[in-house]
């Protein structure tokens, strides 16, 4: 993939693997838009990426604001015209683990489904027609094993006892919404995969004060930046962890 002159933007980038995400296509040579939240966040992150030498911008993005959604895509249109690459990385995990699968209240499955679901789709939604401009656009959803029904429903996967209901649930729905959106794309320049970064060390696995995961986070924007970056004769529909095609 000729990296040179090609726009991304990923979504949640303020820290975590989001934010590695950015610094690895920005070193890649891509024009990468790093969107979070908060404003004041993403321009302190973007400087410190820009101080490096990496072509980064900022860009303000919640995922769960109509109003915020449109006031992104209408600076990335005014600004670039287009956008090549869209890593839809955002996400939370808030169940209590003490709920069990049934007890989760319907509040917090909302609110989950609100940010990985609904806010992916319509960030998807709003920036179709920009992606659409390119001439060989990707996009790529940030899912998790936890969303493999194949796997939760084998005793003997290494997720089986996994069970953080709304988390995965809205992770499955990722993966149908990916598959359902490659359909209606099969014929244009947009490749849709979903990937599973690994389990990686970030916030979202603080427990009792300490980073769980088994990647560190470099590692964990590995297979994010290799679907951003595949290439016209690359897969799209798909569901990996690095070069592994994973299970639905
Ligand atoms: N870490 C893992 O082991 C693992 C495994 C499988 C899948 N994943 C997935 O990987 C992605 C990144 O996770 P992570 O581990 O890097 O988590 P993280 O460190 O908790 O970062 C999550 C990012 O999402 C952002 N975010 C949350 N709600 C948002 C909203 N409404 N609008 C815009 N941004 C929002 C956060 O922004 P703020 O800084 O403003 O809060 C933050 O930048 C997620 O989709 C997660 O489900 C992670």
């Amino acid at each position: 993939m000729n990296t040179a002159s090609r726009i991304a933007l990923v979504t949640g980038a303020t820290r975590g693997i989001g934010l590695e995400t950015v610094r690895q296509l920005a070193e890649a040579g891509v024009h990468t838009l790093l969107a979070g939240r908060n404003r004041e966040r993403a321009v302190e992150a973007a400087l410190k990426l820009q101080a490096q030498g990496l072509p980064v911008e900022a860009i303000a993005l919640d995922v769960t604001d109509a109003a915020s959604i449109a006031a992104a895509e209408a600076d990335v249109e005014r600004r670039h015209g287009r956008l090549d690459i869209l890593v839809n990385n955002a996400g939370i995990a808030i169940d209590e683990a003490d709920k069990g699968v049934s007890g989760q209240s319907l509040e917090t499955w909302r609110t989950t489904f609100d940010t990985n679901v609904f806010g992916l789709v319509a960030v998807t939604q709003a920036f179709l027609p920009l992606l659409h401009k390119s001439a060989s656009a990707r996009i790529v959803n940030v899912s998790s094993a936890l969303g493999s029904i194949a796997l939760h429903a084998d005793p003997a996967s290494f997720i089986y006892d996994m069970k953080i209901p709304a988390y995965n649930v809205s992770k499955s729905a990722v993966n149908a919404w990916t598959v359902q959106l490659a359909y209606e794309l099969r014929d244009s320049a947009i490749k849709v995969n979903t990937i599973h970064p690994g389990y990686v060390k970030t916030d979202m696995n603080h427990v009792d004060g300490e980073q769980r995961g088994e990647l560190e986070v470099p590692d964990g924007a590995r297979t994010s930046v290799r679907l951003a970056l595949i290439d016209d004769d690359g897969p799209s529909g798909g569901f990996y962890y690095l070069d592994e095609v994973l299970p639905w």
